[in-house]
């Protein structure tokens, strides 16, 4: 889960990362309530959870409360990159010297933590890391150690900060880490990292990334979701504990095993090709039991994107049984009555396969074609999507 800047702030001043005062505000009346609370200069920045909101207009500095009050006015609403802003947070305005960029991630292709920080802040990193990279040090951090006083040096060093500068930077390096590690980060990001007027070391923008594999252990982190950023279907899959990611296509899939389910979305990308460039609509795993129940509620989720036009369903069936599962097929569309509108293709193979193509001929439910190969049904559920996206 991404966090909201704001919420990133809140972590890192709970590790002891400087940090400036931030309050988050739904209206410009509660902006301007921040913004006298806080006092003198402040930014209204937008919240939302995608980058360059500079850029687009979503951060604007205020003079006074009243500035605050007309900037929070025109952000909230605004559309940046397909995010709406509902929120702004008033930040405490900074007199900046300098900026910095630091991050920390996990760096699955090295299997292992990376640091990555440049004197050179503010401007995307992703130019930064292209145009200059000789500017931008990346040190590779042991999860053994993690960012501790001597890595922290090192980094610094890497990173050619002025001598003067590196104590102070290392020790906000160590308290960003302790941020990553004890939240169950995959990413912590400060761009910029900033140097004031005073020679403080500020974190003045936050990016964190949670593990939501560590939710378990992670109590506090539940009242971080905010459901207005989620997708409504994937967030409808996450409550019935199936694997689903939305995509852009037409064809629903369904499948069990996260390998056949991928190869499927091939197969169908490919054989879309024939029939109007149609594509996979999402990927959507099943797994081991294909249950009538679990069946409903993945066709439930997939025939409510609106962008759907048929369904290829895929399985293998292994553990359970191909009968089991088009029982499962067959009473999911019991279930679902009225609200099943679209075009099944439903190819099975495996355990009891004979069997289980019994049960759908013999239901012979409108709605449902069986195909008995892979390629043959993904062809099948293309046709089927590219004639109905043509009516
Ligand atoms: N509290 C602040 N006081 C003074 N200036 C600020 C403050 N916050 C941000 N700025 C200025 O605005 C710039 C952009 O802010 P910020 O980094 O938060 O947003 P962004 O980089 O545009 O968005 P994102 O990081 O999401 O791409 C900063 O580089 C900094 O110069
Ligand atoms: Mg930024």
């Amino acid at each position: 889960m991404d966090l909201y800047e704001y919420q990133a702030r809140d972590l890192f001043e709970a590790h002891g990362v400087p940090v400036l005062a931030g309050i988050v505000a739904q209206t410009p009346e509660e902006a301007k309530a921040a913004a006298e609370k806080i006092g003198g200069v402040t930014v209204v920045k937008a919240q939302v959870k995608v980058g360059g909101r500079g850029k687009a207009g979503g951060v604007k500095v205020a003079k006074t409360a009243d500035e605050a009050f007309e900037h929070a006015k025109a952000i909230l609403g605004m559309d940046i990159k397909g995010h709406t802003v509902h929120q702004v947070m008033i930040a405490q305005g900074a007199d900046i010297a300098e900026e910095y960029y630091f991050s920390v991630l996990l760096d699955r292709s090295n299997r292992t933590y990376l640091a990555m920080c440049s004197v050179e802040g503010g401007m995307e990193i992703e130019q930064l890391a292209e145009e200059r990279p000789e500017a931008l040090a990346k040190v590779p951090v042991s999860a053994l150690t993690g960012i501790d006083a001597a890595t922290a040096d090192k980094i610094v060093a890497e990173a050619n900060f002025p001598e003067e500068l590196r104590g102070k930077v290392a020790e906000v390096l160590v308290k960003l880490w302790d941020v990553f590690e004890k939240e169950d980060a995959t990413l912590v990001e400060v761009n910029p990292l900033v140097k004031t007027g005073a020679g403080e070391i500020v974190a003045l923008d936050g990016k964190v990334t949670l593990d939501d594999n560590a939710e378990f252990r992670q109590e506090g982190h539940g009242a971080l979701v905010d459901e207005r950023s989620e997708d409504p279907l994937e967030a409808k899959a996450k409550a019935n504990d199936l694997n689903y990611v939305k995509l852009d296509g037409e064809v629903g899939i369904i499948g069990n095993g996260a390998g056949l389910v991928m190869s499927t979305l091939d197969v169908v990308a490919y054989a879309g090709e024939n029939h109007g460039g149609v594509k996979p609509a999402n990927f959507l795993d099943i797994g081991g039991g294909a249950s009538a129940e679990v069946m409903a509620n993945g066709l439930d989720v997939i025939l409510n994107d609106a962008q759907v036009k048929s369904v290829f369903v895929n399985v293998f069936g292994g553990i359970t049984a191909c009968d089991a599962v088009a029982n499962g097929v067959v009473q999911a569309l019991e279930i679902l009555g009225d609200k099943a509108t679209k075009p099944l293709v439903v190819r099975l193979d495996g355990n009891n396969v004979d069997e289980g193509r019994r049960i759908l001929r013999e239901a012979n439910h409108p709605l449902v074609t069986q195909a008995t190969s892979m390629d043959e049904g993904a062809d099948k559920a293309a046709e089927l999507a590219n004639a109905s996206a043509q009516k």
